[in-house]
């Protein structure tokens, strides 16, 4: 049987023919944009949890089969493949892997857009000590549109490039200064001679007393969970730059805003809750007890780590951190205890009926905290490094939607407050925005 190409939907007397949009990989949706138009009804979906806002052609997520592409190219290849979070910024960015001379083009407008505007410098002696560095970083990113106000006449395309090289680029120093910052040492400039990953490694841990000596591992490693977290199509902090960007803000005050989205601890900060979780498991050896907690409907405790809104199966990137995981510890002949408690709580999940029975499995964010910590990055800085990553993602998602000549972003309401007090008030017609 063929694929219906409209459904009906019956309204009282009424009925109305919507087109049925059919996605790449077979997925369906109805197209209720006329909806209100024809029937002077609209749709009533919270959190939007099940409304696509857009057509997209950068990230593929199948939750069932736990499938990542990014432009059409599965996850384990990419790795595999030892492509560099550069090329996958390119790729996302661009849609393509880049060829030798576009790669060469792109690292270097990266290397020229890597220092910071110097006057910048003098904010991170204003923030106090101790500010997170989520904070710091969506107000400095912010404060680029007074420094490089081109951007704000974003219809000038040949500018985009070069903000979006800038953002790339300048936001992993900005994120190597505040920690620097925070430490109270001296700040250390970006080098055109680094890779990205080293150049960032470099400009965390060198100083002028104790050189920081490269590790390839490092390198290898960072690379790996850069890539991970490149993209992840509609999620909450990409929701927000498309919605932002659709007023045509400049695109610094839209990725500010995303890394605001970024920092809540429902989005960006579990790894760093995982973290606490083993901690605490560790002291208390008692995986049983911890289970118990979880599984209390009146306790809020959560094995962090664990499930996923889209996934139903292993996340992909869960199988994949997990090899790094253990070829990391192996090559760099070091152990973290925290690793021997993840482990035996992975275990212990994927056999207990609770978690089974509920399609709990481990995510991203079960054993990156753990590599984080291993690469000698701090746990305030998590965030950051998420935002770091996923950088690229909401730059080709904000490219994608102006270039779709998106209209603005603005929902509707069902609106439950006390009624309107005007006589002639017609609710359909009331004339808000
Ligand atoms: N531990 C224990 N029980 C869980 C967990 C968990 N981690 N996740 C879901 N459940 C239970 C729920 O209590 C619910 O049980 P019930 O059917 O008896 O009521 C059932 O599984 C379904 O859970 P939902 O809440 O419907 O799952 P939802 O899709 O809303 O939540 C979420 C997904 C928020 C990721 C959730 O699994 C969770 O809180 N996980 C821990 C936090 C975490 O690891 N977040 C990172 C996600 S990845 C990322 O953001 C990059």
């Amino acid at each position: 049987m063929s694929s219906p190409k409209n459904a009906i939907l019956t309204i009282g007397n009424q009925q109305i023919e919507l087109p049925i949009i059919t996605g790449t990989e077979g997925e369906k949706a109805i197209d209720l944009s006329d909806l209100r138009k024809n029937t002077g009804f609209v749709t009533y979906d919270p959190s939007l949890m099940n409304t696509a806002v857009c057509k997209s052609s950068i990230t593929y997520v199948n939750g069932e089969k736990g499938i990542l592409c990014y432009r059409g190219i599965p996850i384990e290849r990419l790795i595999k493949d030892g492509v560099s979070f550069v090329q996958i910024a390119y790729l996302l960015v661009h849609g393509n892997l880049p060829n030798s001379s576009e790669g060469k083009a792109f690292s270097q407008l990266l290397n020229v857009n890597s220092l910071m505007h110097e006057d910048m410098r003098h904010f991170f002696d204003l923030y106090p000590r101790g500010a997170h560095p989520m904070h710091i970083l969506s107000t400095m990113i912010n404060a680029l549109a007074v420094y490089y106000p081109n951007v704000d006449l974003l219809s000038l395309k040949e500018d985009i490039d070069i903000s979006s090289a800038r953002l790339i680029s300048t936001v992993r120093t900005m994120a190597a200064f505040a920690y620097k910052k925070s430490l109270g040492e001296p700040i250390v400039y970006p080098r055109n001679d680094l890779s990205y990953c080293a150049n960032f490694l470099n400009m965390m841990f060198d100083s002028p007393v104790a050189p920081y000596h490269i590790s390839e591992q490092d390198v290898r490693l960072l690379n790996v969970l850069l890539i991970l977290h490149a993209d992840h199509e509609q999620n909450c902090s990409t929701t927000t730059v498309r919605t932002i960007g659709s007023a045509q803000v400049n695109l610094y005050a839209t990725i500010s805003a995303g890394i605001s989205a970024l920092s809540g601890p429902l989005h960006g900060g579990a790894n760093q809750a995982v973290m606490e979780m083993l901690r605490k498991i560790q002291k208390d050896g008692n995986i049983k007890k911890f289970f118990d907690k979880v599984k209390d409907k009146n306790n809020p405790a959560r094995l962090m780590g664990f499930g996923h809104r889209v996934y139903k199966t292993f996340d992909p990137r869960a199988r994949i951190i997990k090899a790094e995981c253990t070829r990391y510890f192996q090559e760099r002949h070091i152990t973290d205890p925290l690793l021997q408690v993840a482990f035996e709580l992975e275990k212990a999940a994927l056999t207990d009926d609770y978690f089974i029975s509920r399609n709990l499995y481990p995510n991203v964010d079960f054993y990156s905290g753990i590599l984080y910590r291993a690469l000698g990055i701090p746990e305030k800085m998590f965030t950051v490094m998420f935002a770091l990553a996923r950088l690229p993602g909401w730059i080709a998602h904000w490219r994608e939607m102006i270039g779709a000549n998106t209209r603005i972003v603005r929902p509707r309401q069902v609106y439950i407050g006390k009624k309107c007090r005007i006589p002639s008030c017609n609710s359909d017609k009331s004339g808000v925005n």
